[in-house]
């Protein structure tokens, strides 16, 4: 065996040892709540259709788009999806990436040069994180959603300040305290930075997210397509400067074929229906029933008022041993294991869903119950 393949077996060994080894899963269990699909706009007919009709008055569609969007990968389309997400979001501007870690990684990377500082809340998306590495700024972590530490290390800094933080976390479903943090940066001018991935759909009127709900100006949000939208991608809003700014420098942008203008139609069909029919009370009433119903059962639980709510566990074996038992009901529900999470805070990550029915709920909550019972 080489260095290379001896090294990879002992990586892979050392992850298998602590019960943490990843592995793709083909699971399809009847009952979801496991995805990401909060609203099920990925498995509408009505969206089905929408984007069945646009797609078929665009004349000589082609499968794929050709290139970068510098070069042949550009469409009016494109462009005027931009506008039409700019507009519902009420951002001046808006640019499409292909996917929310192009868009993390490419407008945090292009930003921050060297003498600037990056503060990020420390439990932010890796697509940050990695957006922040590859920058050559300073680098800080504040304690999660703490407003003093997040002026300590505001104090801290040179250059230009980016502050990055998510309106709801991926992996807990708390929400920032988004206006106390927006002035805490406006004392200091730096800019703050907001990835809207799981706030889109679920909160403010018509799901527009948290800033807008809470009528926040903020430096740039980063809204994705993968989540409450059932689609792929993701938009940067900000001033039109910053869109042309992230043309030019945000090499994750630049250098990738464009998305094929199926996926754009996509998104476009599943903002105007966001437009038309506000999803929020209908997802606000599901999340209300799994925290009653879990009160009622006594299951100790992590309770958020967001679509993401999280069961905690000392290990990964008793996170995997709950995820199982639960698919072994028909339950799609999984464990989130380190490093993904802290070690000793493995958990079952719930998402819940407009799809999901009250019956639902019950099941999970009086299976989790049981489980309760035999620890
Ligand atoms: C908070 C957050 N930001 C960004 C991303 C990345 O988005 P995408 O899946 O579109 O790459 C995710 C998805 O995992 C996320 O949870």
């Amino acid at each position: 065996m080489n260095k290379a393949e001896q090294f990879i077996q002992e990586r892979l060994k050392a992850r298998a040892d602590s019960g943490s080894l990843r592995k793709l899963s083909k699971l399809h269990l009847p009952v979801d709540f496991c995805s990401n699909d909060y609203l099920g706009f990925s498995r509408s007919a009505v969206l089905k259709d929408r984007i069945e009709n646009i797609l078929l008055q665009i004349p000589n569609l082609s499968i794929g788009s050709g290139g970068s969007r510098l070069l042949s990968g550009n469409h009016v389309f494109t462009e005027e999806t931009e506008s039409l997400i700019a507009g519902f979001h009420q951002a001046a501007s808006g640019l499409i990436f292909n996917s929310g870690y192009d868009a993390n990684v490419g407008l945090i990377s292009s930003l921050a040069q060297r003498g600037d500082t990056i503060i990020s809340d420390e439990l932010i998306h890796a697509s940050l994180i990695d957006g922040a590495r590859l920058s050559h700024a300073s680098r800080y972590t504040f304690k999660h959603n703490d407003i003093a530490a997040l002026e300590a290390k505001l104090k801290l800094a040179t250059g230009n300040i980016y502050v990055l933080v998510e309106s709801v976390y991926s992996m807990d479903g708390d929400l920032a305290p988004l206006t106390a943090i927006n002035a805490c940066c406006n004392r200091y001018g730096a800019n703050l930075i907001v990835d809207e991935a799981h706030a889109l759909g679920i909160f403010g009127k018509h799901g527009k997210g948290r800033i807008q709900e809470l009528g926040l100006e903020v430096f740039a949000r980063v809204v994705t397509f993968g989540k409450a939208l059932g689609c792929h991608g993701a938009i940067v809003l900000g001033s039109p400067a910053l869109r042309e700014y992230l043309i030019n420098f945000a090499r994750s942008f630049i250098y990738t074929t464009a998305a094929p203008l199926h996926t754009i139609v996509c998104i476009h069909a599943a903002y105007q229906l966001l437009t038309e029919t506000d999803h929020t009370p209908i997802i606000t009433e599901r999340i209300k029933q799994y925290t009653l119903t879990m009160e009622l059962a006594g299951i100790t639980h992590k309770s958020s008022e967001s679509s993401i709510q999280t069961i905690l566990y000392n290990s990964a074996a008793e996170a995997k041993f709950a995820a199982e038992s639960l698919q072994q009901k028909g339950l799609d529900v999984r464990p989130i294991l380190s490093p993904t999470v802290p070690k000793g805070s493995e958990r079952l990550r719930i998402c819940l869903h407009t799809y999901n029915t009250n019956e639902e709920i019950q099941i999970l909550t009086s299976q989790l119950a049981l489980l309760k019972q035999h620890e």
